[in-house]
């Protein structure tokens, strides 16, 4: 078995497993484990190469304090190369977020600034606005996964690639939400060019303006949701909503009852953007007439949702109980 030399080196390779106990028509249904990352996200894989583009370009000088905007993943992410490579760090995050994940981040060294979820893009107290602003009167390098193309390359250069050699090139779909949309324009176009005919599936949260967009071209108002990290109320820069030909729109409910039950039938912990996924991704494989091979993220660990979703009074006060 491999030693790893750091930390960094396990990012990414990461496993993939069967849905074996939950039904899935006449679909065979795969997770890739991006919660086994060690910083648990699969946005590990984007802060290494954010960061090391930033160096490269020398935008990112030694001793610069990096900021970022982030449903607390990609901050995560972030503290591990920041720590490694000794950059300070400066999170902006909504204040919907976990606990866990704020109680993470300051355990790792970072600063954290929580502002309002209520707010939408072009607000001062918009966590990407307010991170863009605390960057520019400070001198901080703001990473911007939104509109970062590392981000992008990530995914295309790793992810994409171990998806289809996993598969072994024989795949029909893959299912993915929207945050910044990286997943989606990486590992959709590398996908796409292995193959043009496999179907890239969105999962969106209900309230978010993608699911309309994609299925029927309408543009709506953003609502709210509490799924953590996916959902919009803008299309991200780097986002090629255009890849994803089909779309599901999942309830906050529907969503967390599937992360519930994949633990329980599967013994996968995993967070609400997976649980939104997971969702979608069952309901294509039951609406299939024919056999398909299709894939979906576990993008996060569910440990960090203890006190949410996996929590039972939580659930209760937010009506998310089954009756
Ligand atoms: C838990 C979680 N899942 C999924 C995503 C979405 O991935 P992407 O940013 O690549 O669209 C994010 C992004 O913020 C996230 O934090």
């Amino acid at each position: 078995m491999r030693v790893y030399q750091n930390v960094l080196e396990m990012i990414g390779e990461t496993p993939m497993v069967k849905v074996s106990h939950i039904d899935t028509g006449p679909c065979e249904l795969y997770l890739k484990l991006e919660n086994l990352n060690p910083g648990g996200s699969i946005k590990d894989r984007i802060a290494v190469s954010m960061i090391e583009a930033a160096e490269q370009a020398g935008k990112l000088k030694p001793g610069m304090t990096i900021i970022e905007a982030t449903a607390g993943n990609t901050g995560l992410g972030l503290a591990l190369v920041a720590a490694s490579k000794g950059y300070p760090l400066q999170i902006v995050m909504p204040d919907k977020m976990s606990a866990e994940k704020v109680n993470n981040l300051k355990a790792m060294g970072a600063e954290v600034v929580q502002t309002r979820s209520d707010v939408q893009k072009g607000h001062p107290e918009y966590y990407q606005d307010m991170a863009a602003r605390m960057a520019q009167e400070n001198g901080y390098f703001y990473v911007n996964q939104f509109a970062n193309e590392a981000n992008v390359t990530a995914h295309y250069e790793t992810t994409g690639p171990e998806i289809w050699q996993q598969m072994q090139g024989d795949l029909d779909a893959f299912v993915c939400g929207v945050g910044s949309g990286g997943t989606l324009t990486g590992i959709g176009r590398y996908l796409r060019k292995q193959n043009t005919a496999i179907d890239l599936v969105l999962a969106d949260p209900e309230g978010s303006i993608l699911e309309p967009l994609v299925n029927r071209n309408e543009t709506v108002e953003a609502g709210s949701w509490l799924a953590e990290g996916i959902g919009e109320d803008f299309i991200p820069d780097i986002c090629d909503i255009k890849l994803a030909n089909k779309a599901y729109a999942v309830s906050d409910k529907e969503g967390f009852h599937t992360a519930r039950e994949l633990l329980v039938k599967e013994g996968v912990m995993v967070g609400s953007s997976s649980g939104t996924l997971i969702a979608a991704a069952l309901r294509y494989c039951r609406e299939q007439t024919e056999a398909k091979r299709v894939v979906t993220l576990a993008c996060d660990t569910g440990n960090r949702y203890l006190s949410k979703l996996y929590n039972d009074e939580w659930m209760a006060a937010q009506n998310l109980l089954e009756e």
